[in-house]
């Protein structure tokens, strides 16, 4: 459904992502994995339109993507959480989805903020929306609680009701797992396969690999803004490209953490 070739953006001298190709199947997990700083966000920021590539190609259902805005990725059907929960702690889990909804369809968040005629015309569709993202997420009975009272675990559904208010079909986790306990991060994991279940296909950055080989039919690891390695988990776990860069990676203390849940430990970060 979603197909990269060739993609690369360059940040000064820094090949961020490099000659990236790849394409991800409908209905299918798709892990994005790799050492810190290997392009893993900047992948999803190229894919989600948030920057324009230096090179290369993004297809979507057959469209050309590639130079369109966030909104209208969007539009499209992709839609993204963010490595940093940026929920709205005092508004309510309802305000929170619409304002996914409203900011995601919208050219300008200003647009979306301000109540123009349009946007009160536009408010039942949001509400809509929302709750149905809401209770996608399990937090109907939430609806009305600020947000900041939820749980991590709660938040974290909370951000992704967020993006699922755009009715996406395909949907980019970024660390979905940070901050997580190992209930909780079982417990995501139930809600990724249930919004599978429901027809939604997903890419989904993470660093927790109890979470990764759990989950993910497919991997995709990048090391140093390059593709390395594709395959299904348990050829990616013995691929020797993929341990040396793990091993290299001065990030992870070496670890490689591929072993099994036992080595889990969230995102490493100086
Ligand atoms: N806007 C930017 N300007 C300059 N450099 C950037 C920018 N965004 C990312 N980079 C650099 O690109 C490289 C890849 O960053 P990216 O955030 O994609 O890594 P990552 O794989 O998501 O890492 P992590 O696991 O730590 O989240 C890093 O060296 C980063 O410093
Ligand atoms: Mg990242």
């Amino acid at each position: 459904m979603l197909e990269v070739r060739g993609l690369g953006i360059r940040f000064g001298g820094l090949h961020a992502v490099q000659n990236v190709s790849t394409a991800l199947t409908p209905g299918h997990i798709t892990a994005i994995i790799g050492p810190n700083g290997a392009g893993k966000s900047t992948f999803f920021n190229l894919i989600s339109g948030f920057y324009q590539p230096t090179s290369g190609s993004i297809h979507f259902l057959g469209e050309d993507i590639t130079r369109l805005r966030t909104h209208e990725v969007v539009g499209r059907g992709i839609a993204r959480t963010f490595q940093t929960t940026t929920i709205y702690k005092e508004l309510s889990v309802l305000d929170n989805a619409m304002i996914g909804h409203r900011v995601r369809t919208r050219a300008g968040v200003l647009d979306a903020l301000l109540r123009t005629g349009r946007e009160r015309r536009d408010e039942a569709a949001s509400r809509a929306e929302a709750l149905r993202a809401l209770k996608r997420v399990g937090l109907s009975d939430r609806a009305h609680l600020p947000a900041g009272a939820l749980t991590q675990e709660g938040q974290k559904r909370v951000g992704i009701a967020m993006a699922l208010a755009s009715d996406p079909k395909l949907l980019l986790l970024d660390e979905p797992a940070a901050g997580m306990n190992p209930e909780e991060t079982v417990n995501l994991m139930g809600l990724i396969r249930e919004l599978v279940g429901g027809g939604l296909t997903v890419a989904l950055v993470e660093h927790k690999m109890s979470l990764v080989m759990g989950l993910a039919d497919e991997i995709v690891v990048l090391h140093h803004g390059q593709k390395i390695a594709q395959g299904a988990p348990a050829d990616i776990s013995r691929d020797p490209a993929v341990v040396e860069a793990y091993l290299g990676s001065h990030a992870h203390g070496g670890q490689m953490g591929m072993a099994g849940p036992a080595q889990e430990g969230g995102t490493p970060r100086a």
